[in-house]
């Protein structure tokens, strides 16, 4: 029998940025709780997590005002103190020590495995200050805090890391920095994690990392597991409903990938596939190793492999020295590819990147106007993919109760979940019948401005 672990104390995590970090703090929450910390409110707890990007000035900034708030918040529990994880840890590191005296671990990513041992450490000695932000030569595997089998709730839809960091070095970003070198998860680990999260009751797994495509194709990835190889071996688990991967870089997307779309049942017809810019020249400049034609060939293969494949993207506005008519090329190639939807961004200068010693930036308020029409013309394509799903007839992997809906009564119920493309559907369904992780048929009877209206089907 396994021992009960000890009661040790509060915790509370802030999480910023990306799904491998939303991921690393729901795994770091399963190991304090396994360890006997009780997650609490923030004004309650002894250990503040705050789990940071650093992909923007923005959410950068954001780190430094919620630890002047955390301080506010948790002045009358003595014995707190702070933790900062994730892409500002390993840029700042040590620094934060000498700005934020409460802050008493910084840890990045790949010492993340070590930070709830860290975080005992700490809890048990005021006087330790502890620095995880060395990067590892290996993927570092953790401890896999699951549930042992039935004891515990996993939610039906989850995320399994299948690398950590990137390569590429495009000239406007980061991550390269913050997350390290690529380093592929050996193989058989990232297997077994899935099949774990099955037999806990997953019903969907998304393959997480910052270019999964590339996986296996780095100096540190053990064995000869091709990313086509491995996207096969999940497909094929049992009891797998969906599966999706994010995010993939489009000069390693693959044929043997593409084709997939349209050969594996469980594979999603919805691929997010970053674009960043219209235009040959910015692209270039942004060191992102294809151009619109390359990126145009793509698309039209994944409709040819799957002519119902949904395609969604992330844009940057404003990069150093794009003119009105190159940033015109990124509107045009939204509407040629018709994404049902796109994350944007204004160029955001950030420390160390190649981008950031240009001399030819575009004004603040220029890049903002340029967002605007942008994500103008995305509200339209958004909206007409979502009306066009009407009528559809659909399955929809129910994730959680939602707010009734107008004209509800006791007798039924309202459920929030997805469709196979990924839109958010709600559904009303007779109460009692509905539970996390149950897939039921549907017909999309209304399009909202972000959701989808389902009426069960019998
Ligand atoms: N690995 C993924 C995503 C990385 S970060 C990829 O290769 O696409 C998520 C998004 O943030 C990027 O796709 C990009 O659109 C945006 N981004 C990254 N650095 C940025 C910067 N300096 N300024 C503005 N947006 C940026
Ligand atoms: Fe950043 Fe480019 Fe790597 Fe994506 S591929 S994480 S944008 S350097
Ligand atoms: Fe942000 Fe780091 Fe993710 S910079 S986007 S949290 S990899």
């Amino acid at each position: 029998m396994e021992h009960l672990p000890m009661a040790q104390g509060t915790f509370h995590i802030i999480t910023f940025g990306c799904q491998m970090n939303v991921n690393d703090s729901f795994w770091l929450a399963r190991s304090l709780q396994r360890r006997g910390f009780v997650e609490s409110p923030l004004e309650k707890a002894e250990v503040v997590i705050l789990n940071t990007c650093s992909v923007r000035d923005k959410p950068e900034q954001k780190v430094y005002a919620a630890l002047g708030r955390i301080k506010y918040e948790t002045r009358r529990v003595p014995s707190s103190f702070a933790v900062v994880a994730g892409c500002v840890a390993q840029q700042i590191g040590a620094g934060f020590f000498e700005r934020f005296p409460q802050v008493r671990l910084v840890v990045g990513g790949d010492g993340l495995a070590m930070a709830p041992d860290a975080i005992e450490r700490l809890h048990g000695d005021p006087s330790l200050r502890l620095n995880l932000t060395d990067f590892s030569e290996i993927y570092p595997e953790r401890d896999p805090a699951l549930p042992a089998q039935g004891e515990g709730e996993i939610p039906p839809v989850a995320f399994v890391n299948i690398m950590q960091g990137c390569d590429n070095f495009c000239t406007y970003c980061i991550v390269p920095f913050t997350r390290g070198r690529q380093k592929s998860r050996d193989a058989g680990a990232i297997l077994d994690e899935c099949r774990a999260l099955i037999d806990n009751g997953a019903k969907e797994i998304t393959l997480l990392g910052q270019n999964v495509n590339s996986y296996g194709l780095d100096k540190h990835a053990s064995g000869d597991t091709s990313f086509t190889r491995l996207l096969r071996k999940v497909s094929e688990l049992p009891g797998l409903a969906r599966l999706r991967f994010v995010t993939p870089h489009p000069k390693d997307l693959s044929p043997e990938v593409i084709a997939m779309f349209g050969e594996v049942p469980n594979l999603c017809p919805r691929l997010h596939l970053p674009l960043q810019a219209g235009s040959d020249r910015v692209l270039a400049r942004m060191n992102r190793k294809y151009d619109m034609a390359r990126y145009m060939t793509l698309v039209e293969g994944l409709r040819a492999a799957r002519p119902d494949i949904a395609l969604s993207t992330d844009l940057i506005v404003g990069f150093p020295g794009e003119t009105e008519e190159q940033f015109q090329e990124t509107l045009d190639a939204v509407r040629a590819v018709n994404f049902m939807s796109s994350f944007s961004f204004c160029y955001s200068d950030r420390p160390g990147t190649a981008a950031s010693r240009h001399t030819d930036k575009v004004e603040p308020a220029e890049k903002l106007r340029r967002l605007e029409r942008l994500q103008a013309l995305q509200e339209d394509l958004s909206s007409d993919w979502l009306k066009a799903r009407v009528g559809c007839k659909t399955d929809i992997l129910l994730e959680g109760a939602s707010r009734k809906q107008d004209g509800e009564d006791a007798a039924t119920e309202s459920w929030q979940g997805r469709d196979p493309w990924g839109d958010a559907v709600n559904v009303s369904l007779p109460a009692g019948i509905g539970k996390p992780g149950l897939i039921v048929p549907v017909i999309i009877v209304t399009a909202k401005k972000h959701s989808l209206i389902g009426e069960l089907r019998g």
